[in-house]
């Protein structure tokens, strides 16, 4: 087992399902000590990471209030007193037509999923910079967003716009903190967790979700080598880029 994250402190939100939870057993294997944020408690993934070696702390968070995210912080900087790598992977995603849906539906996906980007972000580079840091060690943050960034999508079209905005606070943050910090994004295809929902879906709604070049959904442990990757010593001339894992669905 390669410990190449040995000594690095990491925050991953949405750490409680999915992506998250796989990414923040993915930095916990690869050696790093890892905040697991979540509205739900991650009890399973702390369980799993301690089974496994490795070493969490969970804190309940809803990303998309100021003082709930106030105290992560506070958390993660009386845990170790720094923070090296943060991944933004909490989201949400609700189906709407625009001529029916509640405006509250568009004003709760904005605040999860570009607010709560935007949040955790402003806290996590303000922790980075006052960790201190030997020469040519960067912060890295790794910001989820989505192939529906660039695709859109018909009566998704509050997800698709959050998700085309974290891409702009990515590059926006990649030039503001460069050189110490550096700030990228995942943009992945259909992945199977709970939030695409594969299990409740049609035959022909899942069939759907597979028509890429590569034939199939991905899994969250294609997404967490991705993220390991960007938070990673390989990934120092990277920033402010976008990763597609998505089974060939958008090729730019
Ligand atoms: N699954 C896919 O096909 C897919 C594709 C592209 C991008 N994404 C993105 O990947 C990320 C992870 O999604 P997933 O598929 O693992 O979904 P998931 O539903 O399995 O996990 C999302 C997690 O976010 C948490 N969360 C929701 N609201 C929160 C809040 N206000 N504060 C804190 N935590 C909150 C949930 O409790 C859950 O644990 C999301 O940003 C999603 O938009 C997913």
């Amino acid at each position: 087992m390669t410990q190449e994250l040995a000594g690095k402190t990491a925050l991953v939100t949405g750490a409680a399902s999915g992506i998250g939870a796989a990414t923040a057993a993915e930095l916990a294997r690869a050696g790093a000590l890892v905040v697991l944020a979540d509205i739900a408690p991650p009890d399973r993934t702390m369980a799993d990471i301690k089974a496994a070696g490795g070493v969490a702390k969970a804190v309940v968070c809803d990303v998309s209030y100021e003082t709930s995210v106030e105290e992560l912080f506070e958390a993660v900087a009386d845990w170790h007193g720094r923070l090296d790598i943060a991944v933004n992977c909490a989201g949400i995603l609700r189906e709407g037509r625009l001529l029916d849906a509640p405006v509250a539906d568009f004003d709760r996906i904005i605040a999860v999923n570009l607010r709560g980007t935007y949040l955790i972000g402003r806290g996590a580079i303000r922790l980075m910079t006052a960790s201190e840091r030997a020469a040519g060690d960067t912060g890295r943050m790794i910001n989820i967003a989505s192939e529906l960034a660039y695709l859109g999508r018909e009566e998704f079209s509050a997800y698709c716009a959050t998700k085309a905005g974290v891409l702009g606070l990515t590059r926006s943050w990649a030039r503001e903190f460069a050189p110490g910090i550096l700030v990228n994004a995942v943009a992945p295809g259909p992945i199977d967790t709970p939030m695409l929902g594969l299990d409740s879906m049609s035959p022909e709604w899942r069939d759907k979700e597979g028509d890429v070049p590569l034939g199939r959904v991905g899994t969250p442990a294609e997404i967490a080598g991705t993220i390991r990757y960007l938070a990673g010593p390989a990934a120092s001339y990277m920033t402010g880029q976008t990763i597609s894992p998505n089974g060939g669905a958008v090729m730019l």
